[in-house]
């Protein structure tokens, strides 16, 4: 059977180019994309999502929604910082029509327990946003928690957060549900920092993408391009934009891109380090290591993964 594949986004434009590189697979099959807040609140992140679907011509994919803020708070607003880096639409203030088609009727927490039903371990999770949903999952449902495989976007193990010193973004969100996640799993691969910061994307690359002249072209080059210009004011000293979210889906297709090490992974929910990703000194002698984070990555490697299937994919799009 084809593995398949779920992504969890808060489309956002590195979100946006991790479902890109999700279309461009043909080693998965994309069985849904569920929607969380983040980078935008929960209802942009469907709209963006459903647009960039129909763009690339794949409408079959249905798209659901998950909780619009973590369960420790009432509400969530976009932090000021998201709206620079990704656009106050998420996609880098790049205009792509809405989509024709609804999101699906069906929750997002019901998708992904009723797809770890279904699938059990022939089914990898991608989450690339807060762990919300992914936590609303496991407390639903002893299936999931027991079953769901999870490659996660989040964290930051050997280098400092890009939020607080502490804490990435991703984690930032919902601490508690990112910890009851690495508590409660016990498979989960997780793609921080310590190797995302290590996959840079430059115009260079755009450039090309550009030149090919199609709408699926345009579009992945004007939301990168704004991406990497707001990395010139955060993050000069990296000289291109990461590649955070794209990592992620391409480690869960293809492991042999990182390099893990086993650890039994929390999250500090209290104080000046909540947020912070690290072993959990109490499973520190549990032989069974429930989480595997990526250390290392063979960065030319993904790269050249990377533009390749997102070039494959944007050609095959009209000409504009
Ligand atoms: C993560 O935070 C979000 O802004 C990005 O989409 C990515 O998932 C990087 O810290
Ligand atoms: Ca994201």
């Amino acid at each position: 059977m084809t593995p398949k594949l779920i992504l969890d986004l808060d489309t956002g434009i590195d979100d946006a180019l991790a479902l890109a590189y999700a279309l461009a697979s043909p080693e998965v099959e994309l069985i849904g994309v569920t929607c969380t807040y983040g980078n935008v609140v929960v209802e942009q992140s469907v709209r963006n999502t459903l647009a960039i679907l129909e763009l690339f011509g794949r409408t079959d994919v249905p798209v659901f929604e998950g909780p619009g803020h973590a369960r420790a708070k009432d509400s969530f607003e976009v932090q000021e910082i998201s709206a620079f880096i990704h656009g106050q639409n998420g996609i880098g203030e790049v205009e792509i029509p809405d989509a024709a088609r609804q999101v699906e009727q069906t929750s997002a927490v019901d998708f992904l327990v009723d797809s770890v039903h279904k699938y059990g371990d022939e089914l990898v999770i991608v989450p690339t946003g807060p762990s919300t949903t992914i936590a609303a999952a496991i407390e639903a449902s002893n299936v999931f928690r027991d079953g769901a495989q999870i490659v996660m976007m989040g964290g930051a193990l050997t280098v400092p957060g890009n939020v607080t010193a502490w804490s990435e973004a991703n984690i930032h969100q919902d601490p508690e549900a990112t910890d009851l996640m690495f508590r409660s799993l016990r498979n989960v691969t997780m793609i921080g920092l310590d190797v995302t910061l290590q996959t840079l994307l430059t115009t260079a690359e755009t450039t090309k993408w550009a030149e090919l002249g199609t709408a699926g072209g345009a579009f992945l080059a004007d939301i990168t391009n704004y991406y990497i210009d707001a990395y010139k004011t955060t993050s000069p000293h990296l000289g291109g934009c990461g590649l955070h979210d794209p990592l992620a889906v391409a480690a869960a297709i293809n492991p042999g891109l990182v390099d893990t090490l086993g650890v039994n992974m929390k999250v500090d929910t209290e104080g000046e380090t909540r947020g912070r990703t690290i072993g959990d000194e109490a499973r520190l002698n549990d032989p069974d290591k429930h989480a595997a984070v990526a250390v290392r990555v063979d960065t030319t490697g993904f790269l050249l993964e990377f533009m390749h299937r997102l070039s494959v994919l944007a050609q095959a799009t009209p000409v504009v």
